[in-house]
């Protein structure tokens, strides 16, 4: 299958998930994983970034990842700062704008000043948008959307019967992004592990049994070609949209 050049899906977003399994099937720790994992992050950035994709979340750590054992929490922590770190200048080398969506003021604080900074310095950057889930749950992001309307509304700088799915998307993380066109999940489980939950409920769902560590470019051209044979409906008949 060839790709169509011009039906890129405008925003990808990957549950990078199968780490730990893949590590544990060669007889490794898990954290061996995870710096495959890394490796990975670093080919996929370049390849979305060939393919023309405009934004990519990866959701690297969620709000029930701190559950983990205290060594492999601080194991990957750390693989960020170092990940962080080191990638900047190809970051601004690739003009690859970083950001970053869930609660980040619950991350080590050595690994939100280098987050903070590399945002910072890239932030004129215009290629793909590199967006990175840390922290990160839907559920408590639309919470804190609704505290935040609610809020509004007690100041009186907002009614009630206003609140709408644009006001609603404004406060959400990812505000001023478009919602996900394509998610993938790595790894061979089919959920959502609280990923997303607002934004990708038009999204194309793409799920892989190859683990992350062994995810390609090839994968994710698979995954767009998926995408591109898909017909996207939004409520509406297959005849409404192939009329357009
Ligand atoms: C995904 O891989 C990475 C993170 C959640 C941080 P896992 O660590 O979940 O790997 P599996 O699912 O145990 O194989
Ligand atoms: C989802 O993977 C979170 C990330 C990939 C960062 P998990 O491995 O944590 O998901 P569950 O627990 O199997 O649903
Ligand atoms: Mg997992």
């Amino acid at each position: 299958m060839q790709l169509d050049k011009k039906n890129i899906p405008q925003h990808v977003a990957i549950i990078m998930d199968g780490n730990g399994r893949w590590a544990k099937k060669q007889g490794m720790m898990r954290l061996f994983g995870h710096q495959a994992g890394v490796e990975t992050v670093k080919k996929i950035v370049e390849a979305a970034r060939e393919t023309g994709i405009s934004v990519l979340t990866l959701y690297a750590f969620s709000t029930e990842n701190w559950k983990r054992p205290a060594d492999e929490v601080s194991g990957l922590m750390s693989l960020l700062k170092t990940y962080l770190k080191s990638e900047l200048a190809n970051m601004l080398k690739n003009d690859v704008q970083l950001r970053s969506i869930g609660q980040l003021e619950n991350l080590p604080v050595e690994v939100r000043q280098v987050l903070e900074q590399s945002i910072t310095e890239t932030a004129d950057n215009k290629g793909l948008i590199l967006n990175l889930a840390l922290s990160y749950g839907g559920r408590i992001e639309i919470i804190s959307v609704a505290g935040q309307l609610a809020e509004l509304c007690l100041k009186g700088e907002l009614k009630p019967e206003e609140i709408d799915e644009k006001i609603f998307s404004s406060k959400l993380y990812t505000a001023g992004l478009p919602d996900p066109d394509l998610l993938i999940r790595t790894g061979g489980e089919a959920r959502l592990s609280n990923f997303l939950l607002w934004q990708a409920s038009y999204a194309e769902i793409y799920f892989t049994e190859t683990a992350w560590p062994d995810f390609t470019k090839d994968d994710l051209i698979n995954a767009v070609t998926s995408f591109q044979q898909r017909q996207r409906r939004f409520g509406r008949t297959g005849d409404q949209v192939a009329e357009k």
